[in-house]
């Protein structure tokens, strides 16, 4: 029983949303076109509340099951990338280093999806709360939904989303219990040494060989202060400097991230970050300063949610083609704001054979929107059901 019957009756509306969402992509928090779309299909369906302008350009749409019962939360990402589309689609984006390669388009489409479904049939009692939210890419918009006190309004006890996997089969879902995206921090270092004629080194300060001093020396962090069964990502992704060949600068710029799992491996680096920063700055004698910043938190699903969704999945993808404990991955995902307040899981359903995510030839794979829906869907029907 892969797609629910009456699901699998509208794909191809489905398909027209998604691809209307995809010539129309928007970025952020300024979801303002995608959120009116959304809410104008959520009235058609005939959902119970309309809720707009969470968290600038969110929405929170309720439906209302056969009694009284709890409220469970699903959501989706509506915002997209700046970046220039080049798949060649009759339906690329419509708007100039604007694309939707995340997904996004499709994650919003599916929420829809189970939406009309749910608004129809009514099978299952309580409520659901639909959440569709901006700035997941950049801006943390999970966060600010939940700062304005989206789960305490409408009373969320457990939240779901998915999120499109390209390399994965169509059909097929994975996810894992416990910790499954990371904690993304960012930092930059400016550095200050002394400028002049690159023929005249001794009169200068470089802040070259600084730079290239204090990148080396943060990869010790990693490989000598960390140990090595836990999980950690730093990579510096920038370095500025100069302008000819026959000047040392006055200054020079790095940037990059840290990924991390644990909190205490988290607060090792930022510790280990200064004292390098600081002791390789007085070993070249510029000043060197760190900013660094912690971004979203690590998305930690609860195991008996992730439990419970991936039998749901199963109902839908069909047996075996569920990994259920498939690891966890050093992305991030701000879905992670939701679930440190409330219980619930992360799952990722396969695109098939496609470009990967952020790439400018991605396309979210129509063909898996009515699995998503479905299994949006059967996951509400299973977890409140009727007569229970
Ligand atoms: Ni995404």
């Amino acid at each position: 029983m892969p797609v629910l019957n009456r699901i699998a009756d509208y794909a191809e509306d489905m398909k027209v949303w998604r691809q209307w969402l995809h010539r129309h992509p928007e970025i952020g928090f300024d979801c303002h076109g995608t959120a009116a779309f959304v809410a104008e299909r959520l009235r058609e369906f005939g959902v119970d509340e309309i809720h707009e302008g969470i968290a600038r350009s969110g929405v929170v749409a309720i439906i209302n099951g056969t009694g009284e019962g709890p409220t469970i939360g699903l959501r989706a990402d509506m915002d997209a990338l700046p970046m220039q589309e080049q798949t060649g689609l009759p339906y690329a984006s419509e708007v100039e280093g604007r694309m939707h390669a995340c997904g996004h388009d499709g994650h919003t489409t599916m929420l829809l999806g189970a939406a009309r479904y749910l608004a129809e049939t009514r099978r299952f009692k309580g409520r659901v709360a639909l959440v569709f939210q901006p700035a997941e890419e950049d801006g943390g918009g999970a966060g600010i939904m939940v700062e304005e006190g989206v789960l305490n309004r409408f009373g969320i006890k457990e939240i779901y989303a998915i999120h499109s996997a390209p390399g994965t089969r169509l059909g097929e879902f994975y996810t894992t219990p416990g910790p499954i995206m990371a904690a993304v921090d960012d930092f930059s270092i400016h550095i200050k040494g002394k400028g002049g004629h690159a023929a005249m080194p001794h009169e200068t300060v470089d802040p070259i060989m600084a730079a290239v001093g204090i990148v080396q020396a943060l990869q010790t962090i990693p490989s000598r202060n960390h140990y090595a069964l836990q999980d950690l990502v730093l990579s510096v992704t920038q370095i500025h400097a100069g302008s000819a060949n026959n000047v040392v600068p006055e200054g020079a710029f790095i940037n990059g991230t840290v990924r991390t799992f644990d909190k205490d491996v988290q607060d090792m680096v930022i510790r280990r970050m200064h004292e390098v920063v600081a002791g390789q700055a007085a070993a070249f004698g510029v000043t060197a300063e760190l900013d660094y910043h912690k971004e979203y938190p690590a998305t930690i699903n609860d195991p008996a949610k992730t439990d419970f969704a991936a039998d749901v999945a199963e109902e839908v993808a069909g047996q075996g083609r569920v990994d259920r404990n498939a690891g966890r991955e050093m992305g991030a995902e701000d879905f992670a704001y939701f679930l440190e307040q409330c219980a619930g899981a992360y799952l990722f359903i396969g695109n098939g054979d496609s470009a990967g995510l952020h790439h400018p030839e991605y396309n979210f794979n129509d063909e898996a929107a009515p699995l998503g829906a479905s299994f949006f869907a059967t996951l509400v029907e299973r977890a409140l059901p009727l007569g229970s």
